[in-house]
């Protein structure tokens, strides 16, 4: 057996390299498992089985992910980390948001128009994603994170920004229309937005694995100064470790 493996671990996500790398350099005894595309890097923080994977951008890939490395590691929980985009202007490059609600921004039913009629995004309606409940099916627009992890990731200290509980909004869409971000902020309550988040959550909930999900704020439409910067990703890794640390040493998850 695997030496890494011999308790329940930690699974990590990180869509692109610059939101994964650097957490995989701080795996010691480091292994790798290869499932097509998707690499799992098995190690040990301070001893303990964590398991890393570059997941790839979008809501499909991390899904997939979720349920590979669900499937094959059985973890404790699973925390999907990385950049995001500013909802609320209040926010800025560098703050972290704990994702205490998720928000599924991409599936939507449309009212009939006719011909020359346009498009009216803002009465489009949200059926939500389908989850199994007890024997039923239920139709959820939002998701959440296992509060303990997020309680943990609370008492980290972090110098570089705010830390806010949040609400993070996920689909395979870049909104750069400010009407668009205002009315979703207003509307639904979301800090951010990324790609990937309620997938990962989806995923947990039907297998019944904790999640969580933590962004740090890497761009804002409402500040144009605050374009796009992907080193904001080695902050969030180096914020998600110190919570993984924690949650190691105080065992919050056994
Ligand atoms: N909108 C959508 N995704 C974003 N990301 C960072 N900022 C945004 C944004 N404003 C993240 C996504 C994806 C990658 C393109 O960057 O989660 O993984």
């Amino acid at each position: 057996m695997n030496q890494n493996l011999d308790k329940k671990p930690i699974v990590i996500l990180g869509p692109m390299e610059s939101e994964s790398a650097w957490l995989i350099d701080q795996l010691d005894q480091p292994k790798e498992n290869a499932v097509g595309a998707y690499t799992f890097r098995e190690g040990r923080i301070d001893g303990y089985p964590v398991v890393v994977c570059q997941c790839y951008i979008g809501v499909v890939n991390s899904a997939a992910a979720t349920a590979l490395a669900i499937a094959q590691y059985d973890p404790l929980c699973v925390i999907i980390q990385g950049t995001s985009g500013a909802h609320d202007p209040d926010l800025h490059q560098g703050d972290i948001i704990l994702g205490e609600d998720l928000v599924e921004l991409g599936s939507f039913y449309t009212q009939h128009r006719d011909e020359g009629q346009g498009s009216a995004i803002f009465d489009w309606t949200q059926p939500g994603a389908e989850i199994k409940v007890n024997d039923g099916i239920e139709r959820v627009n939002v998701l959440h994170s296992d509060s303990r992890i997020l309680d943990v990731a609370d008492t980290v200290p972090y110098a570089e920004g705010r830390v806010k509980r949040g609400v993070i909004g996920a689909a395979d869409i870049w909104n750069r229309e400010l009407d668009v971000i205002a009315y979703l902020h207003r509307t639904l309550g979301t800090d951010c937005e990324e790609m990937e988040g309620f997938g990962v959550a989806q995923v947990c909930a039907q297998l019944g694995v904790p999640c969580a999900d933590i962004r740090v704020i890497s761009n804002s439409e409402w500040h144009p100064q605050e374009e796009f910067n992907e080193n904001y990703g080695e902050q969030c890794q180096m914020f998600v470790l110190h919570t993984v640390r924690r949650l190691i040493a105080d065992q919050t998850l056994l």
